[in-house]
């Protein structure tokens, strides 16, 4: 993608009025002012908020935010130029319940206050293999522990990914943590999909970029569901 091009998408992105960008340096310190209104200030009502976190280009928000208009989906990624791709898709359909947040996710607890989420989705985030990485995954205790300060107390978490040492890392930190696992599958789009139920069968089946690529390259897709201890 050339340099102009690039720079084109964040200018569009960003003129939209469904996109947050927060500096970083602030969220780095302080709350934003969106903490605990999004759902009287972004979207005008008090639905669920569900976060796909590492959206990338955004199908999957937006395909959730088609199939669910009585929940509101962010789409949350430091990169504005993949967003644009989800964003302008919502604002040439006049998507309403969905909005996107470029900002870091070791930050998001500054963006989000207590109770304000119901679910979250982590799709195809990076697996951060190396042993000296293991802090950035997105499942790594310290991130599930900043996310337990804005998820319900009954709100769920659903992984999916393509990579086998992460969906096992994650399992280790579910079980080493005390937290609930709702569901688990090492191959879903085998025997696994078939025996959900429909409605969940058909989420599950919205594929992200990501997803796509992986697939057809052959690798087994994983998905775990599960909920956070409560002290
Ligand atoms: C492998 S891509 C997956 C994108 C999308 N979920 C999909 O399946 O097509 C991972 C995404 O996570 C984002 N990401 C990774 N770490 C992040 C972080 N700490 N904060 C915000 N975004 C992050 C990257 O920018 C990238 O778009």
């Amino acid at each position: 993608m050339s340099g102009k091009n690039k720079q084109a998408k964040f200018t569009q992105f960003s003129s939209y009025t469904n996109t947050v960008e927060p500096e970083t340096e602030f969220v780095r310190h302080h709350d934003h002012d969106l903490k605990g209104q999004w759902g009287s200030r972004m979207f005008g009502n008090d639905r669920p908020i569900v976060l796909e976190l590492g959206c990338g280009k955004g199908e999957y928000s937006v395909g959730l935010a088609r199939k669910y208009p009585e929940k509101n989906f962010i789409g949350v990624d430091i990169k504005g130029n993949r967003m644009w791709r989800g964003a302008k898709t919502a604002n040439e359909e006049g998507i309403s319940n969905i909005a996107f947040l470029r900002t870091r996710i070791e930050f998001i607890s500054s963006l989000f206050g207590s109770n304000e989420v119901s679910e979250i989705w982590i799709t195809f985030p990076d697996p951060q293999l190396k042993e000296q990485r293991m802090k950035k995954r997105l499942t790594h205790p310290v991130f599930l522990d900043n996310y337990s300060r804005f998820l319900k107390p009954d709100g769920l978490i659903h992984l999916k990914t393509d990579s086998a040492p992460l969906h096992y890392y994650t399992l280790e930190v579910i079980q080493e943590g005390g937290h609930h696992l709702l569901e688990a599958t090492d191959d879903l789009y085998g025997r696994a999909i078939q025996e959900t139920d429909p409605d969940t069968r058909e989420i599950l089946s919205i594929r992200t970029h990501y997803e796509t690529l992986f697939s057809q390259k052959g690798f087994a897709i994983t998905y775990l569901k599960f909920q956070l201890h409560q002290p």
